[in-house]
């Protein structure tokens, strides 16, 4: 736990449940991906650096959804999306025992810090509820926060239940809460439906709270991007960008060159080295690590992949899961490459694939060289010896071994193991006939 956090104990539910009606989507909402990554997966990583006791996730009925996805918290199902108090409602088994604090948090609110969190349990420290605020010159559609004269909260309406008068306050819910677990069971049974969308409000808490004699408090996000939530997939774009604009800005920070940064998207977990130097409109999946002086050329998709010291990969290229590029190897203009290690210096310059293979260093794949992977049912290996050869157009028919030095001639197509420094040729002998064009025009054309 942080330094800053009271001793108390903390336990947090993450809201992720609900229709996501808005995404119109097969996927839970809190499942979609930000920069390759799930929501949710966001959410907790923030969560989980303020070492809680306990991580309560409420999910629809559909739990299946999200047990691979979550191994290591404990799910929750709301039956019915009644809202987001009915929702709390559900996480109350698992904390029975629990005393301490208990902070409430949006699934679709995934980029909240870990030290506006802690600003928010620090002031429950003070008192038995604090509420997350935002400041909103022209405020979405978030519920407004009614402060009494002395500052503290009062209520909070949502925007479909409020007057003119209440949708002119700025001061917003951003959906997170700190409340002491004392009190949250006996409040949140007090939550009742009797609004514009006919749900059991988690707002409604403040105005019970309130009821109880209990002073609520608020504190204020400094940095808005942090509780923009996703309703819609506009939203879901809008996060889209600001977590890309991070990742391009730790690019660059920590060394790399980004020739047109706005157009270059990266995965969360791109790992880059010092002196790499990216093109425009590269695109990341998951699981790419860079090493240093990588040069990646224009029109890339990289994803699953390892590209050691002083490579060039494109422009154009496609490396795809499992592709292990050597030391200073160059891999051209529409080559790809899937679940194949490649030895220092390769050479695969242009038109090329590679696939289920293992090469050695130095190898020459020239251009439209392709390892035939798959007979239909199962996926094969091709393993090629150092400084072999690969000539235009070979089809390399796997399993099979080409030996290290072998060269391989053009237009051949490979059945065989090819031993160590042998010449493999597979193709028909040319035959050529003097004069025959000629004669064909004339036929033609009389
Ligand atoms: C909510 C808040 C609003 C706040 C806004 C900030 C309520 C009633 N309103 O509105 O004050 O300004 O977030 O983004 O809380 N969920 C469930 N079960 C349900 C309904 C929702 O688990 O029955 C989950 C959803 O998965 C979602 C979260 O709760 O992650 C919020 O629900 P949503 O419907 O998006 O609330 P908003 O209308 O955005
Ligand atoms: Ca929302």
């Amino acid at each position: 736990m942080p330094d800053q956090l009271p001793e108390k104990p903390l336990a947090c539910i993450i809201l992720a449940a609900g229709t996501g009606s808005r995404m119109k989507s097969a996927l839970p909402k809190p499942l979609h991906e930000l920069a390759g990554r799930p929501m949710i997966d966001w959410l907790l990583e923030t969560v989980e650096s303020l070492s809680p006791e306990k991580i309560i996730i409420v999910s629809g009925p559909d739990k299946t959804a999200w047990e691979n996805a979550l191994k290591q918290h404990e799910v929750v199902v709301q039956e019915k999306p009644l809202g987001t108090g009915d929702a709390v409602k559900s996480a109350l088994p698992a904390l029975e025992d629990f005393t301490g604090d208990v902070l409430i948090l949006l699934g679709d609110m995934p980029l909240i810090k870990p030290e506006t969190l802690v600003s928010l349990i620090q002031g429950c420290a003070k008192t038995s509820m604090t509420v997350l605020g935002v400041h909103f010159d022209e405020p979405p559609a978030f519920g407004r926060l009614v402060l009494h004269e002395n500052g503290a909260l009062a209520k909070i309406v949502e925007d479909k239940d409020c007057t003119a008068e209440e949708r002119c306050i700025k001061l917003c819910n951003t959906g997170a809460f700190c409340v002491s677990a004392e009190k949250l069971a006996g409040w949140v049974k007090k939550i009742g439906n009797d609004n514009a969308q006919g749900e059991y409000y988690i707002t409604d808490l403040v105005a019970i709270a309130n009821t109880d004699g209990a002073t609520v408090h608020t504190e204020q996000v400094t940095n808005n991007d942090e509780v923009r939530g996703v309703n819609s997939r506009k939203d879901l774009a809008a996060l889209e960008q600001i977590v890309q604009q991070g990742l391009r800005s730790k690019a660059m920070e920590n060394g790399a060159t980004l020739l047109a940064p706005h157009s270059v998207y990266f995965s969360w977990d791109t790992k880059l080295g010092q002196d790499v130097l990216i093109e425009p409109n590269v695109f990341f999946g998951p699981g790419v690590t860079i090493a240093d002086h990588v040069h990646i050329k224009a029109f890339s998709h990289i994803e699953g992949a390892t590209i050691k010291k002083g490579a060039t990969i494109g422009p154009m290229a496609r490396l795809r899961p499992g592709s292990d590029i050597g030391a200073g190897s160059k891999i051209g203009n529409f080559v790809e490459i899937k679940n194949a290690i490649l030895g220092q210096g390769v050479k695969a310059s242009h038109l090329a694939y590679i696939g289920d293979a293992a090469v050695g260093d130095d190898v020459n794949f020239s251009c439209g060289a392709i390892t035939v992977n798959y007979d239909g049912f199962d996926k094969h290996k091709t393993i090629i010896g150092a400084k072999a050869m690969i000539g235009s157009n070979v089809n390399l028919v796997a399993p099979v071994t080409i030996g290290t030095g072998a060269f391989v001639a053009a237009g051949s197509t490979i059945t065989k193991d090819v031993p160590a420094d042998a010449l493999a040729v597979a193709r028909e002998k040319p035959m050529i006939k003097e004069g025959w064009a000629t004669q064909r025009r004339k036929k033609r054309t009389g």
